[in-house]
C-alpha cells in the first residue's frame, strides 16, 4: 500500500472501520444519521467506501456537495446521480423530467434545469426521488459529503431562508418518502452552521438523524495502516513493528497523519526507526509553514465562539500546561486568576462546547486535551 495523504483510497485500501460500517448499516435500517469528526479522521474515506460496497438491498449513492451554492444546483446534482443510476437499468427519471417540461414549457435535452425553475425545486427534488424509489427495489441512501459547507454556501448566496428551508424540505422528504436514508457529513461541523441559521429556525430540522461520531482508528489498526505503508513505500526499518506503533501512537491515530509521516519517512535515507518519527512529528508541528494546518485549531476559535473566545483560549492554555488534566473546581479557582473571571455557568457552557468541537474530554470529572498531539502542538504553539 502506497502512502496518498489526502488523495482518493480504493475501499480495499481502507483499513479498520469494519465496526463502525456494520453499525452504520444497522442505523440505516432504521433512520438517517449525521456521521460527525474531526477533520482528516476519514469520514469521506468510511462513506466512500459503503457506496462502494452497500449492504445487500440497500442502493447507496455518494455525493460531494462542497461546491453547491443554491437549492435549485442541489436538486440538478441529485438529478443526475439519480439519471446516472437510472440509466445503468436503461432508466429514466420521467416523472421530474416531465415536470420540469411542464414548468418550463419547453424540452429538457441536456441534464441542466434552468434558472427559470429556481421557484420549484422542492416539487423537482420530490419527484427525482420518487423516480429513483418506485423504479427499483432496494433502499435508498444518499451519502450527502459536506453538506454543512453547501449550507454555508446557500447562505452566503440565496439568503438564510433557502437553507433553512432546504433542512426543512430534506426534513420532510425523510418523512414523505420512508424508503430513503440521508447520511450527512462534512469537515464543519453540522451544529455550527444550525447555530448560524437559528435566528430562523423554530424547530430542529435534523432532530429525526441519529449522531454518530467517527472516531480515531484502533491502535492496532492504525498500527497496521502504519506498517502496510512503510512496507508499500519500500521503507528501510531497524525495528518496522516499533516503528509502525510510533507512528499509530504519535499521531493519536489519525490515517491523515499517518500517511503523511509516511510519505515524509520515505524521503529519508538509511533505516528509519521510532527516534525518526519522533523527530518528524516534531517537525511538522512546529515547522514554520505549518505542514498539518494545525493553526486551524486556534483560527476557528473565533469563528465558532465569536466574543467567547478568549474563555476558550484561557481553558484551553490552562489544560494545556496541566498534562494529567484538571477537575471543574481546579478549573473554575485557576480561571479566576484571569481577566475573564468567568463564573462556573460560562464556563460548564464552554466546556460542553470545546468538548463538542473535539477540543477537550471531561471523563471522571477531569478535564483534558482530548487528542494529545493537538495538546502538544498548543503547548508549542503557544510558548506554554
Ligand atoms: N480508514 C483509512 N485507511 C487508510 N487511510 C485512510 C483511512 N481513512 C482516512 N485515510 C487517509 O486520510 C485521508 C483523509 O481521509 P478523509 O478524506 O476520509 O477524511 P475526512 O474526515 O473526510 O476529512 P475532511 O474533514 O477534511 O473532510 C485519506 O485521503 C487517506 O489518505
Ligand atoms: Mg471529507
Amino acid at each position: 500500500m502506497r502512502a496518498n495523504p489526502g488523495g482518493e483510497i480504493p475501499p480495499e485500501e481502507v483499513v479498520g472501520r469494519d465496526d463502525l460500517i456494520r453499525r452504520i448499516w444497522r442505523i440505516l435500517e432504521r433512520q438517517s444519521l449525521v456521521l460527525q469528526a474531526e477533520r482528516r479522521m476519514g469520514k469521506s474515506c468510511v462513506i466512500k467506501k459503503m457506496t462502494a460496497r452497500p449492504r445487500p438491498g440497500f442502493l447507496a449513492l455518494y455525493r460531494d456537495l462542497e461546491g453547491v451554492k443554491a437549492p435549485l444546483e442541489f436538486v440538478e446534482t441529485v438529478f443526475r446521480d439519480v439519471e446516472r443510476h437510472l440509466s445503468r437499468l436503461g432508466k429514466i427519471a420521467g416523472k421530474a423530467r416531465n415536470l420540469a417540461h411542464k414548468l418550463r414549457g419547453v424540452q429538457l435535452g441536456k441534464v441542466k434545469f434552468p434558472r427559470e425553475l429556481a421557484p420549484n425545486w422542492k416539487l423537482l427534488l420530490e419527484a427525482t426521488l420518487r423516480d429513483l424509489v418506485t423504479q427499483q427495489e432496494d433502499r435508498l441512501v444518499l451519502f450527502w459529503d459536506e453538506i454543512p459547507y453547501m449550507l454555508q454556501n446557500i447562505q452566503a448566496r440565496e439568503g438564510e431562508s433557502q437553507a433553512v428551508d432546504l433542512l426543512d424540505n430534506l426534513r420532510a422528504l425523510r418523512q414523505t418518502l420512508p424508503e430513503i436514508r440521508m447520511v450527512f457529513t462534512g469537515s464543519i461541523g453540522l451544529h455550527h452552521v444550525l447555530s448560524s441559521l437559528r435566528g430562523d429556525l423554530s424547530h430542529a430540522p435534523t432532530n429525526d438523524m441519529y449522531v454518530l461520531e467517527v472516531p480515531p482508528l484502533e491502535e492496532a489498526d492504525a498500527a497496521g495502516l502504519a506498517l502496510a505503508l512503510l512496507e508499500g513505500e519500500g521503507i528501510r526499518c531497524s525495528d518496522p513493528r516499533g516503528t509502525a506503533l510510533a507512528v499509530a501512537r504519535g499521531v493519536d491515530g489519525v490515517p491523515f497523519y499517518i500517511h503523511h509521516l509516511v510519505d515524509r519517512l520515505a524521503a529519508l535515507s538509511g533505516p528509519v526507526g521510532p527516534a525518526d518519527v519522533e523527530a518528524l512529528i516534531e517537525e511538522n508541528l512546529t515547522h514554520p509553514t505549518d505542514p498539518w494546518h494545525m493553526g486551524h485549531y486556534r483560527e476557528r476559535l473565533r469563528v465558532y465562539y465569536g466574543d467567547r473566545e478568549p474563555l476558550a483560549l484561557e481553558i484551553l492554555d490552562t489544560l494545556a500546561a496541566r498534562p494529567g488534566g484538571v477537575s471543574f473546581d481546579e478549573l473554575t479557582a485557576l480561571l479566576q486568576a484571569t481577566p475573564a473571571h468567568p463564573g462556573p455557568e460560562e464556563v460548564r457552557t464552554m466546556l460542553a462546547d470545546l468538548a463538542r468541537d473535539h477540543y477537550v474530554t471531561g471523563k471522571r470529572g477531569i478535564y483534558t486535551f482530548l487528542f494529545p498531539m493537538i495538546r502538544r502542538w498548543w503547548r508549542l504553539a503557544r510558548d506554554l
